[in-house]
C-alpha cells in the first residue's frame, strides 16, 4: 500500500460535515466519550476519540492496559454505545439506525475476532462457524457449505468436527477467524488476536490476516506486542482514552515504531 492513502481527505461540499464521513471512509469516529457508570464511580474509559479509517487500511491500536481500547473495539464494531460523541460506520451514522438495521450492517460488515475466542465448547469447529448464518437465516445447506468453504480456507478443513477442548490454541484462533469470516465482511475487527497465543502461531495467524487485507478488507487489530503491530500499516496509540500517537508502521517507513 501507497503512504499516499494515509493522506488525511480534504471535505467535499458533498460531505458538509467536516467531521463526518468523506469519500473512501469506512470508520470515523467524532469526539467519541464511553462513561461507565459503577455505583458512585465513573470510569471514563474513552475522552474524545477521533479517529478517520478508509476503506482498505490496515491499522494496529497499541496502549497501555486500562488505555481503553477494548472500549474502542466495542463501539466500532457496534457491540456497544457510546456516551457521547457520533460514529459512522460506512457512512451510516450508527446512533441513527434502529435495532433491525443495526444488526444488519454489523452482521453485514464486521466480523469481530474477540481476545478469548468466545467459541461454544460443547459445538464443533463447523457448528460454530456457522452460528451466524443460523443468527441470520440463512438456509442450512448453504450454511453448511459456507463454514466448510471457510474452515478450509484458514486449513482447518480436518478439523471440522472437534470441539475447541480437542484443538490446539492457534487452530481455537482460526475457528474463531472463520466464525468472524463466514459473513463476508469487509472490516475485520480483532481484540488480541494473538495474546494466548505462541510466537509461531501468532506468525501463522498475522499471515491470515495479512491475506484478508490483501485481498481489499480493512483490518483493525488491537495488540500488546510492537512485534505483532508492525504488520499493520498504520499504529494508532492510545492512552488513557485518547489517541497518543497516530503514525504510519516501518513496514510503510522501513523504521522501527518509536514506542
Ligand atoms: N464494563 C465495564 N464497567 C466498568 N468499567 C469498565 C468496563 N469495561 C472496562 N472498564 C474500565 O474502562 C477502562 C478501559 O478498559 P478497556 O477494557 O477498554 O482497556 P484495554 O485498553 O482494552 O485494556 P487491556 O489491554 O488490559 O485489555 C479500564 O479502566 C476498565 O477498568
Ligand atoms: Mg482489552
Amino acid at each position: 500500500m501507497a503512504i499516499e492513502t494515509l493522506a488525511p481527505v480534504q471535505p467535499t461540499t458533498e460531505f458538509p460535515n467536516a467531521d463526518g464521513p468523506h469519500p473512501g471512509d469506512v470508520i470515523v469516529t467524532s469526539n467519541l466519550w464511553k462513561t461507565y457508570v459503577m455505583g458512585d464511580q465513573q470510569v471514563n474509559a474513552l475522552r474524545g476519540v477521533n479517529l478517520r479509517i478508509k476503506h482498505g487500511e490496515y491499522v494496529a491500536i497499541m496502549g497501555p492496559s486500562g488505555s481503553g481500547k477494548s472500549t474502542l473495539m466495542n463501539l466500532i464494531g457496534c457491540l456497544d454505545s457510546p456516551s457521547k460523541g457520533s460514529y459512522w460506520l460506512n457512512g451510516h451514522d450508527v446512533s441513527k439506525l434502529n435495532d433491525d438495521e443495526l444488526a444488519r450492517i454489523r452482521n453485514k460488515e464486521i466480523g469481530f475476532v474477540f481476545q478469548t475466542f468466545n467459541l461454544l465448547a460443547r459445538a464443533t469447529s463447523l457448528h460454530n462457524v456457522e452460528l451466524p448464518l443460523i443468527y441470520n437465516g440463512t438456509p442450512a445447506a448453504e450454511r453448511t457449505a459456507r463454514a466448510r468453504a471457510v474452515l478450509e480456507s484458514v486449513n482447518l478443513g480436518s478439523r471440522m468436527m472437534h470441539k475447541p477442548n480437542e484443538l490446539s490454541g492457534g487452530q481455537r484462533q482460526r475457528v474463531a477467524i472463520a466464525r468472524a469470516l463466514v459473513n463476508s465482511p469487509s472490516i475485520i475487527l480483532a481484540d488480541e488476536p494473538t495474546g494466548n497465543l505462541d510466537s509461531k502461531t501468532s506468525v501463522e495467524i498475522m499471515g491470515l490476516f495479512d491475506t484478508l487485507h490483501a485481498k481489499g478488507n480493512t483490518i483493525v487489530v488491537v495488540t500488546h506486542e510492537p512485534d505483532i503491530a508492525e504488520y499493520a500499516h498504520r499504529v494508532i496509540t492510545i492512552r488513557d482514552g485518547s489517541v497518543a500517537s497516530d503514525q504510519p508502521s516501518s513496514r510503510i517507513t522501513g523504521q522501527k515504531l518509536s514506542h
